[in-house]
């Protein structure tokens, strides 16, 4: 078993919602963080709120240049990188293509920004996080862990073909990763795996119109969104148990896609 006690975790998206509740967890656990964020204010709100070994880095995880700063902080300031937690993330919804109920011709199309926005955040900005990191990590002789963010949407939501397809990504990535690791001669010194919520109650998912929310919450047999922190203690459970590697778990308080049967 790993201990968090002392580890560093580096956090991207650690200013808000799930990562901002690991970034918590991770502290009240003794451990150090290394949060990253693209909003300034947001981590300065964080800087003051937050108590302990933290460093926050002003980062945008679509630029190669910011994601090497990111991991070469959490070297100079701490000597190591255990946790490697890329959970900055947006959404960006709409149907690839629109029709008119009336004429049944096609109105509106998915712009290519909003598709790629997301694509840039979520697929590359993970790729360039974990592979800034792993680098650090292997050649310091660090052990750990590479924790994604996939998500229920990785078995595909309407309305989600940006979003869904970066989450399908995040639930591959840790067989691939930990293939090559293997390979290397790596995997028992850094795992990865991904966790998977369902609707977690963040600023994300609040920003939803109500309605939509509701209709959401009905579909969740416990009744009620995730909260952030029990997405936090099962990445810490995660990281303490050295047998979990190469896997997606999901965490969605029951919620079966589409089906109350
Ligand atoms: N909330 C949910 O229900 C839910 C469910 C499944 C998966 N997830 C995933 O969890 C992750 C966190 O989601 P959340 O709900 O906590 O969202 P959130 O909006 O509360 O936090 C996301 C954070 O990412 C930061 N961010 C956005 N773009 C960035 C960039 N280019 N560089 C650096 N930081 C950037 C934002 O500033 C924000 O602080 C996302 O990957 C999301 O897809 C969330």
């Amino acid at each position: 078993m790993l201990a968090i006690k002392d580890s560093v975790a580096v956090i991207t998206g650690g200013a808000s919602g799930i990562g901002l509740a690991l970034s918590k967890y991770w502290l009240e656990n003794g451990g150090k963080v290394v949060i990253g964020d693209v909003v300034a204010d947001a981590l300065e709100n964080v800087k003051k709120e937050l108590t302990g070994d933290v460093e926050t880095i002003l980062c945008n995880v679509t630029k190669e240049e910011d994601c090497a700063k990111l991991a070469d902080a959490a070297i100079a300031s701490f000597g190591q990188i255990n946790l490697v937690a890329p959970f900055a993330g947006i959404i960006k919804d709409g149907l690839m293509v629109s029709t008119d109920r009336e004429t049944g011709k096609v109105t509106r199309k998915m712009a290519l920004d909003q598709f790629k926005a997301v694509i840039d955040i979520n697929l590359t900005g993970v790729f360039l996080t974990i592979r800034e990191c792993a680098e650090r990590m292997i050649n310091n002789h660090c052990k750990g862990l590479i924790c994604l963010v996939s998500s229920t949407g990785s078995l595909g939501t309407a309305g989600q073909i940006n979003y869904s397809s970066t989450k399908a990504a995040m639930s591959v990535m840790p067989k691939v990763i930990t293939a090559e690791f293997f390979r290397r001669g790596l995997a028992n010194q850094i795992r990865c795996v991904a966790v998977a919520p369902g609707y977690v109650g963040t600023p994300m998912v609040k920003a939803m119109p109500e309605k939509v929310l509701d209709n959401i919450v009905a579909q969740v047999p416990i009744g009620r969104l995730v909260e952030p922190e029990e997405v936090a203690a099962l990445v810490g459970d995660i990281y303490r148990n050295e047998a979990l590697a190469g896997e997606v778990f999901f965490i969605h308080g029951g919620l079966r896609l589409g089906s109350k049967g």
